[in-house]
């Protein structure tokens, strides 16, 4: 009788969904009630029920159309007013990254807990300030960096942990697409564009994989006929002190029918590759797949079946992480020491861009 094939001696349990904290009331009061509010944020916290009291936007009729289409309590006339409502605990903020720290300012002398959108500051200084408020505040900071809970890259880091890369020798994302940047007008006026409100996700979710780069070198771009004032397609290296190698390989102005976007990450152990669904079709998307291998099981190739989005459900990661930092007297996952080192690289890789050289993260201070 034929043998039955030997079943591979492990699988990996993936165990890839936020850990919800023990409160779902957490009082979360959303200031900024734009694109990302309206079509990420709160569609992730309904499903994850999580306790949306009130929004304010500078623009009031924003406000006022957000809570009627999300079924929030309460539109706040002012800043001010949200802050003085003791039934808030958190400010969910998703304005500009040049205002956020005036925000910051004010929440964390108000006594609350936040989760900033990302890039946490248009400038390294204002980041920091704004980190080192929340700290003499004594309040959590949590940075909206939400693709680390995406599920191939929550995955890719479950299987790392679980031994089945073996030490990290290569790594890539690379996403080809095309991407309409006159949606976000403010963006398309900005001086930095590509790396900054877009490959930032990469860079923390990579350094969140495999820690950070000694070296980065960035060559950047824009598609002949662009007219954005900044780079839409960049190229970047990372070096580590392993000799482990990153390719951050991002353009947005492909005209082909064929977009990808693709991560691999190779080592002495194995191979885990994978899409990212969410920029084949932005904001709608499909959700990620995965695959990998490994020295362990010879001749295998696992795929993982990943059945949740981006847009919305990574959203609930930062959000839930931060809850379960203010009930254990923790640091968030994303918090913002950590971001400010995602901030280094963004910021090295422009002054890399702009100074054709390799820089060293730890050269961007204050
Ligand atoms: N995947 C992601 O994580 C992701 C995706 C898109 C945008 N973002 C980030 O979210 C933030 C908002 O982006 P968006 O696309 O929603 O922009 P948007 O222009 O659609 O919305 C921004 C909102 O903030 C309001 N606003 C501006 N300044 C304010 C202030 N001082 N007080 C109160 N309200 C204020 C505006 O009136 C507007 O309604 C940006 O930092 C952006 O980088 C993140």
């Amino acid at each position: 009788m034929k043998e039955t094939p030997k079943m591979p001696e492990a699988f990996p349990h993936l165990d890839y969904k936020p850990k919800m904290p023990r409160r779902m009331d957490h009082g979360i009061a959303i200031v900024g009630a734009g694109g990302i509010v309206n079509y990420a944020h709160l569609p992730a916290y309904k499903k994850a029920g999580f306790n949306v009291l009130g929004v304010t936007d500078k623009n009031l009729d924003q406000a006022r159309r957000t809570a009627r289409e999300h079924g929030i309590p309460k539109v706040y006339a002012s800043l001010d007013e949200l802050l003085s409502d003791r039934s808030v605990e958190i400010a969910d903020v998703a304005v500009y990254p040049s205002v956020q720290v005036e925000i910051i300012e004010q929440a964390t002398a108000a006594g609350k807990h936040l989760l900033c959108q990302k890039p946490l500051a248009d400038e390294y200084a204002k980041a920091v300030r704004s980190v080192e408020l929340a700290e003499k505040a004594g309040v959590k900071l949590a940075v909206n960096q939400q693709m680390r809970w995406d599920a191939g890259i929550r995955c890719a880091q479950l299987l790392i942990d679980d031994g089945w890369l073996g030490v990290p020798t290569y790594a890539t994302i690379q996403v080809h697409c095309k991407t309409d940047w006159s949606l976000w007008p403010w963006i398309y006026e900005g001086k930095h564009l590509e790396i900054m409100f877009h490959s930032i996700h990469y860079i923390d979710s990579l350094r969140y994989l495999l820690g950070d780069p000694e070296y980065v070198f960035t060559s950047g771009s824009r598609g002949p006929g662009e007219t954005t004032k900044a780079e839409t397609k960049t190229l970047s290296v990372w070096e580590y002190a392993s000799g482990l190698q990153v390719l951050i390989d991002a353009c947005h102005s492909t005209w082909q029918d064929d977009p990808y976007a693709i991560f691999r990450l190779e080592g002495t152990e194995g191979v885990i590759k994978g899409t990212i669904g969410l920029m084949y079709n932005y904001p709608k998307g499909r959700p990620d797949t995965l695959e990998f291998m490994s020295k362990r099981n010879p001749g295998y190739w696992f795929s993982a079946r990943l059945d949740s989005m981006w847009i919305p459900d990574a959203f609930v990661g930062p959000m839930a992480s931060l809850m379960c930092a203010i009930e254990n007297n923790s640091v968030p996952e994303t918090g913002g020491r950590d971001n400010l080192r995602t901030l280094q690289i963004v910021f090295a890789e422009y002054r890399s861009m702009e100074e054709k050289r390799a820089v060293r993260p730890p050269e961007i201070v204050v």
